[in-house]
């Protein structure tokens, strides 16, 4: 079956946060909005139809995840990303960002330092200021057009109160797809002093050609038993709004701990569609996914080349996954504040401001390509419209 990416959907008026939300965040609505996470694609059919056949039926009371639901989620790390798990290490919570909270609250106390890698999605540092944890900031390096961790820096930062470590792989916005060597030594450097990695692994399935998302927990025992991975269905067939992820635990007594601060803050109970759409999208949606990726990818070919001909003075930095292009801006000789306020009011686009992903983000924004190639087009040729008009003024 051939499915329709370039078929434009109307999201507004459907309480939709990229759509609906956009004099809240930006303060009109006259912008197009490339910005929060999501696709503007429909789910895959085998997900509709199996929401629809849950809506059937008339009663929506308290739901159990039945074994098809864990079976669903082991064969589709076994399949995608050569990761043999077990129904043990499984437990659900209603998002990623809240499984990230969990691990802060379940695995350090106030006061302790937990490290992120900006720049970097933002709720990593709400989660960490919120509970009362000090950031402790591992900025990553760009060298021509590409991101990599700073391991030196890594190293000086540890101290006994570093306790716990947010790794985004892939990482958003930078779109890398760390390598083995990367995720070893990263893994490495958390084991030998004793911090404990939290791997955010929601964008695994969205990888471009030439590159395999690795899972850090499936290198070496060692890293597994050390590692908290977070992963879920939201992101890869567009069903965050159903709030349903996975995390995955495999030492016994880590999870043991998670699971208890689950419990004691009331968590333990699942959304009857969230667990209808997990178990059809794992189980039918591998080739659906695959045409998103082609989709993807030609939606990012174009980029590249429409900014390069057209555009030159904003460069793409090339993701090797995930449907979020951080593009430099720095070139347009603008202010981050200038920048922010020319792409919506001069331009008419909303994009995410670099600022908001912590240190080394100024001068930077990100667009989010997962909408009908016609969208990114148009959003483009606003951007391109704008720049001549401010070079002719
Ligand atoms: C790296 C990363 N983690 C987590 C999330 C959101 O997770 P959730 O909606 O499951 O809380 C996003 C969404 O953009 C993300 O990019």
């Amino acid at each position: 079956m051939q499915y329709d990416f370039n078929q434009v959907i109307n999201r507004k008026n459907t309480d939709c946060f990229k759509w609906d939300n956009r004099v809240e965040t930006f303060g009109t609505d006259a912008l197009l909005p490339l910005w929060v996470a999501d696709m503007d694609f429909a789910s895959p059919p085998a997900v509709i139809t199996a929401i629809k056949e849950r809506a059937e039926h008339p009663i929506y009371g308290y739901a159990l995840r039945p074994p098809e639901f864990y079976q669903a989620i082991i064969a589709w790390l076994k399949k995608r990303h050569q990761w043999e798990v077990k129904k043990e290490w499984l437990l659900i919570t209603a998002g990623v960002v809240p499984a990230i909270n969990l691990a802060i609250l379940a695995f350090t106390e106030p006061g302790d330092q937990v490290i992120v890698q900006p720049p970097v999605y933002h709720p990593f540092f709400s989660a960490v200021e919120n509970n009362g944890r000090k950031l402790v900031i591992n900025k990553l390096k760009e060298e021509n057009g590409r991101y990599f961790m700073n391991y030196e820096q890594l190293d000086s930062l540890a101290n006994d109160r570093t306790k716990l470590m947010i790794l985004c792989s892939p990482h958003n916005p930078v779109g890398r797809v760390w390598t083995k060597e990367e995720l070893n030594t990263v893994g490495e450097f958390c084991r030998r002093k004793n911090i404990l990695l939290v791997s955010d692994e929601i964008h695994a399935d969205v990888v471009y050609k030439n590159y395999t998302h690795l899972p850090i927990a499936s290198l070496r025992p060692e890293l597994a038993h050390n590692t908290i991975t977070c992963i879920a269905p939201s992101k890869t067939f567009n069903v965050a709004g159903l709030a349903t992820s996975v995390v995955i635990i495999p030492d016994q007594a880590k999870f043991e701990r998670f699971n208890k601060m689950m419990v004691a803050l009331g968590m333990g109970m699942s959304n009857i569609f969230g667990i209808a759409a997990l178990t059809a999208a794992y189980q039918y949606g591998e080739d659906w996914l695959e045409q998103l990726i082609d989709y993807l990818q030609g939606n990012l070919d174009f980029l590249v080349q429409f900014l390069e001909e057209r555009i030159p003075r904003i460069r793409v930095i090339k993701p090797e996954g995930t449907f979020l292009v951080w593009l430099d801006c720095r070139d347009l000789g603008l202010n981050p504040q200038e920048l922010k306020e020319f792409l919506i009011y001069k331009a008419k686009v909303g994009l995410n401001d670099g600022r908001g992903f912590g240190p080394g983000g100024e001068g930077f924004q990100r667009i989010n390509i997962a909408c009908p190639r016609q969208i990114l087009q148009k959003a483009l040729i606003r951007i391109e419209r704008a720049v001549q008009r401010s070079i002719n003024s």
